[in-house]
């Protein structure tokens, strides 16, 4: 299939002014879509991000045999007759979180055989944590031609620690463990609030999770999930990159709207650190950026640490701040790609294995530029808005993949921002 080829043309921004509304949390929809699996009655979703991520796994689930259908505000799945088949390796090796599917398919059929996911342009993206997972619940697990067989004739509770928080194998554990027999103690896990999201929607379907959002998560199994309705929460890091969007243009007022601002505490510590003024209500975070950004360091840990997918949106920002600023990259081995990106509009990055300094500029100027992950095209969105001229961004389906909208939510705030074919 052609790859999408288009690009941004995006001029240097006057003071931004206005609302923005966040949408629904793409990374919380994603592990919610799979869980669909574990029930075969009706399930209905409001506020699911109208994204390709989304899509994708909506693909997904219709090659299994879901019933899926829409509304304007909401996605009814039907999982009643679903076939236990390989899924499509040219979808699933979009999205990583295709991975997910696993933990569901262990916990209706006990078997599953998935396409092995593939490494991004972030980092190689193991999943050895969720196999140790599954195997020590019981599975048998096997590679061979890039498939991963997994079968489990009796997935039995465990007590699981993982090396590293990761997001993926603890949303992975907690939907095998959902209907497995007995107790899964889940050690050492992530507690992000998409976390606390998906054991909130597996108790809602009847399951009993504890512990969701602290390091230790218990998953008693129970013998059967039922239907349910739910609302998607909105996506903390859509939101965080409008808040720098709007501090990286000087005399902006721009009020982000539908936010949890307890989701977004490091981000707004940092960028109050920078001199930003931020204003928090019960669902609104207020960004004045009235003068120089003042730069300072960053580094990404799991959650409540800062956010690793706020690191290039960090780092454009401090290109034209006052001073220097380092930024620690601890969660993946390789995110600083976008880095040579912003050089070339005359910023001045230095890259150090897993740090980088940040030396701010007077100005940057527009080129042609090609976005390498999700966040970095959202990253080279901050640094046009900032970019003497006109600046084009290349490769932007991979911004497509995690901001809904964004255009018409740019034009709102006073952005000249226009997608166009790349010739
Ligand atoms: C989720 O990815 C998010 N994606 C990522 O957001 C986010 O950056 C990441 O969590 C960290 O917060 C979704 O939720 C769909 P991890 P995930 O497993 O689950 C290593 C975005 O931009 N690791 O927490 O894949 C891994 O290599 C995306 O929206 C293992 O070593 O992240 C990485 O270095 C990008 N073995 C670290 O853990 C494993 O088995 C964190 O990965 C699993 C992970």
């Amino acid at each position: 299939m052609e790859k999408n080829t288009e690009k941004f043309i995006i001029k240097k921004a006057l003071p931004l002014s206005g609302d923005v509304r966040i949408s629904g949390s793409k990374n919380a929809a994603l592990p919610i879509l799979a869980a669909t699996l574990l029930t075969d009655r009706g399930v209905t979703l409001e506020n699911v991000p109208a994204l390709s991520d989304i899509e994708d796994m909506l693909t997904l689930l219709s090659g299994f045999g879901a019933k899926i259908s829409r509304s304007t505000k909401a996605i009814s799945i039907g999982c009643e007759q679903i076939e236990n088949r390989v899924p499509d390796h040219n979808v699933t090796k979009k999205i990583r979180a295709s991975f997910l599917l696993a933990g569901a398919l262990l916990g209706r059929f006990g078997k599953c055989s998935l396409p092995m996911p593939g490494g991004c342009g972030i980092g190689l993206r193991p999943v050895d944590l969720h196999l140790k997972g599954f195997s020590a619940m019981g599975a048998d697990i096997s590679m061979e031609h890039g498939l991963v067989s997994i079968s489990a004739p009796y997935l039995h509770g465990a007590g699981i620690y993982l090396d590293f928080p990761s997001v993926g194998a603890t949303e992975n554990i907690m939907l095998a463990a959902a209907l497995a027999q007995g107790v899964t103690f889940i050690y050492n896990c992530a507690t992000e609030p998409e976390i606390v999201e998906l054991a909130d929607f597996i108790n809602l379907m009847g399951g009993f999770v504890e512990g969701a959002g602290t390091d230790s998560i218990a998953v008693h199994g129970v013998p059967f999930l039922r239907g349910c309705s739910c609302r998607i929460s909105p996506d903390r890091i859509e939101a965080g990159t409008y808040m720098l969007m709007a501090a990286a243009v000087k005399d902006s007022d721009v009020c982000i709207k539908n936010v949890v601002p307890q989701h977004l505490s490091p981000v707004i510590h940092k960028l109050t650190e920078t001199g930003v003024q931020i204003v928090t209500g019960d669902n609104f975070i207020r960004v004045n950026s009235n003068g120089l950004i003042k730069n300072t360091d960053i580094k990404t840990l799991p959650y409540p640490g800062f956010p690793t997918d706020m690191q290039a949106q960090f780092m454009a920002l401090m290109t034209t701040g006052r001073g220097s600023g380092i930024v620690k990259e601890t969660v993946f081995e390789n995110r600083f790609m976008y880095v040579s990106e912003l050089n070339r509009m005359g910023a001045d990055i230095k890259i150090d294995g897993r740090s980088a300094v940040v030396n701010g500029v007077r100005h940057l100027s527009g080129t042609d530029v090609k976005a390498t992950d999700l966040r970095a095209g959202a990253a080279l969105i901050i640094a046009a808005l900032m970019a003497d001229g006109k600046t084009e961004i290349g490769e932007i389906h991979h911004i497509d993949r995690g901001y809904e909208n964004i255009e018409e939510k740019l034009k709102k705030i006073g952005v000249e921002i226009e997608r166009v074919r790349e010739n």
